[in-house]
This record gives structure tokens, C-alpha cells and sequence, in this order.
């Protein structure tokens, strides 16, 4: 039985892709509070350099594109160097090009698949591999998008992406568990973070989006990084291949609410 009160993470070694910014740096703060070390990885140099100053010996910087597959398995030697290990995986990285599906270039759809979709195969391949060597079994946590169960004009790539990412996820459970690694997907909804920036700073596109969730406001990075973090935990021991909708109630909310209507 683990001791409630010690860290859950003590001598875990965690990586984070998407670390540099919004939910990747929310899991990052709260794995090295929760006594864990972590590989940070990002393309945004400046801002993990920042992120690696605040958080200290804990926290290895490596700036590495996601889908770069040479620099995805460099960044993983280099944590294992560092750390002497990996436990832990939380697949964050991401960001869209968005168009109309009559419009869009294939290069935009070649990247944001790329970077949503194929980059999480990429980095569970090589996380992966490198805990079955371990032999010690791990856990692996892909941020996935509300927009694997719900679409969104201009947004096919990314919506398609993050459905294959939900799938993906419960394959590599499915292959994975006979050495004892989990894998679980999470699905944010609207979150407070600079890639919803736009949005959120616009009033009339806000509240738009705010209609359509019921605890009527958006997510923090926080309230993201708390699910992953459970997902990764020993509490989800028996929990693997499946995804978890973080979104304020926004997936269950697509019905007409009659009572609007009044009691006459
Ligand atoms: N914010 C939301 O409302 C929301 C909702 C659903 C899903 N998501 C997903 O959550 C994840 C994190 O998004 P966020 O909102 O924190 O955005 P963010 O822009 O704050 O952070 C994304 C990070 O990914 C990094 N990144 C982008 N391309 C990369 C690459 N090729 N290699 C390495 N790093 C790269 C960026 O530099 C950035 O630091 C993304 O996968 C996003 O699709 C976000």
C-alpha cells in the first residue's frame, strides 16, 4: 500500500512533449512538485529555458521537434542519461492549421496531421520502447481534443488528427499491457491556455463557445494537468486504453434544453 502522504511521483522519471507552454508546463510544474524528474521537450527554446530555470535539477530541457523521429529517440537517450530512466510519458505537444476542406493545402494537412497524429506514434514508439527494456512497465498519457468525438468548420486535420490520436491511444494499450505499460488518452475541451488565445480574447467568439459548456467557462491548464497526472498515478493501477473528456460538460450538452421553453 503506498503512503498517502509522499509525493506520488519520488524518483519517477516523467518526459513531456508540449512543455514549454499552457497544459505541457502545467504537467511539468506538477510532476516536479509531486517529487518526480522531468525531461521538458519543446521547440520553444526561450520559454523552456524559462520553464527549466524555474523548476530546477528536477527538470531537463530538451528542444526537439515532435516530429522529428531521430530527435523524438535522441531526446529519450538523453533523459535516460540524465535520470536513469523513464517511467513516465505525457504526449502534449500540438498546435493546427486550420481550412476549409474544399480549400485547405495538402501541406497544411500534412502538417498539423503530422504534428497532432503521427508525432504521438512517433514519441510512444520510442518512450516505449525504452520501458520495455526497463522491464519495470510505465505509463503513457496522450492529450487527444474534444475534437476526436466533435467536429469543427475549418478544423478537419486537427479533428482528424486528434480522433486517430483516442484510437491510437487504445491500440498501443492493447500491445502494450503485456509489459505492464498503460496508455490513456485525455480529451480537453476548451482550455485557457496561448493556443485558444484568439478565442478567448474575442467576446463575441467566446461567448459562442461558452453557450455550449455547461460549467459556462473554460478549462485551466491546471485542471488538465490534475487528470493526466491521475491517469499516470498508481491510483489507475487497472486503468489503460481508455480517454477521458475534460471539457466542463460541453460533449454532453448538444440536445435542446426544452426547459428553456418554461413551464406553459
Ligand atoms: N487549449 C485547448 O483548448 C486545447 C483543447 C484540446 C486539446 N488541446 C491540446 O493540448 C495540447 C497542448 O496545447 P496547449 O493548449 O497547451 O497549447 P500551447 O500552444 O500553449 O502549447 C503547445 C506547445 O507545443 C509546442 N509544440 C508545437 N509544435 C511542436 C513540435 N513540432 N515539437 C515540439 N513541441 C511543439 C509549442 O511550442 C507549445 O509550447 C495540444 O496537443 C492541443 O492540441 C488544447
Amino acid at each position: 500500500m503506498s503512503d498517502s502522504t509522499s509525493p506520488r511521483f519520488t524518483d519517477r522519471t516523467a518526459v513531456v512533449t508540449g512543455a514549454a507552454s499552457g497544459i505541457g508546463a502545467a504537467i511539468a510544474r506538477r510532476l516536479v512538485a509531486e517529487g518526480a524528474s522531468v525531461l521538458a521537450l519543446d521547440i520553444a527554446a526561450d520559454a523552456l529555458t524559462g520553464l527549466a530555470d524555474e523548476l530546477g535539477d528536477r527538470c531537463a530541457p530538451v528542444v526537439a521537434d515532435v516530429t522529428d523521429e531521430a530527435a523524438v529517440a535522441a531526446a529519450v537517450t538523453a533523459g535516460v542519461e540524465r535520470f536513469g530512466g523513464l517511467d513516465l510519458a505525457f504526449n502534449v505537444a500540438g498546435a493546427s492549421r486550420y481550412g476549409a476542406v474544399t480549400e485547405l493545402a495538402a501541406e497544411d494537412w500534412d502538417f498539423t496531421v503530422d504534428l497532432v497524429q503521427k508525432a504521438v506514434f512517433l514519441c510512444v514508439k520510442h518512450q516505449a520502447r525504452q520501458m520495455v527494456a526497463q522491464g519495470r512497465g510505465g505509463a503513457i498519457v496522450n492529450v487527444a481534443s474534444l475534437n476526436a468525438h466533435i467536429p469543427m468548420v475549418g478544423g478537419s486535420p486537427y479533428s482528424t488528427g486528434k480522433a486517430g490520436v483516442e484510437m491510437f491511444s487504445k491500440n498501443a494499450a492493447l500491445e502494450l499491457a503485456p509489459a505492464g505499460i498503460r496508455v490513456n488518452a485525455v480529451l480537453p475541451g476548451l482550455i485557457d491556455t496561448p493556443l485558444v488565445a484568439p478565442v478567448l480574447g474575442y467576446e463575441p467568439a467566446k461567448d459562442l463557445f461558452l453557450a455550449r459548456i455547461p460549467l459556462h467557462r473554460a478549462g485551466s491548464p491546471d485542471e488538465v494537468a490534475g487528470p493526466c497526472l491521475y491517469l499516470a498515478s498508481d491510483d489507475a493501477a487497472y486503468i489503460t486504453g481508455t480517454s477521458l473528456v475534460i471539457d466542463g460538460g460541453w460533449e454532453i450538452s448538444n440536445y435542446a434544453d426544452l426547459s428553456r421553453l418554461g413551464s406553459s
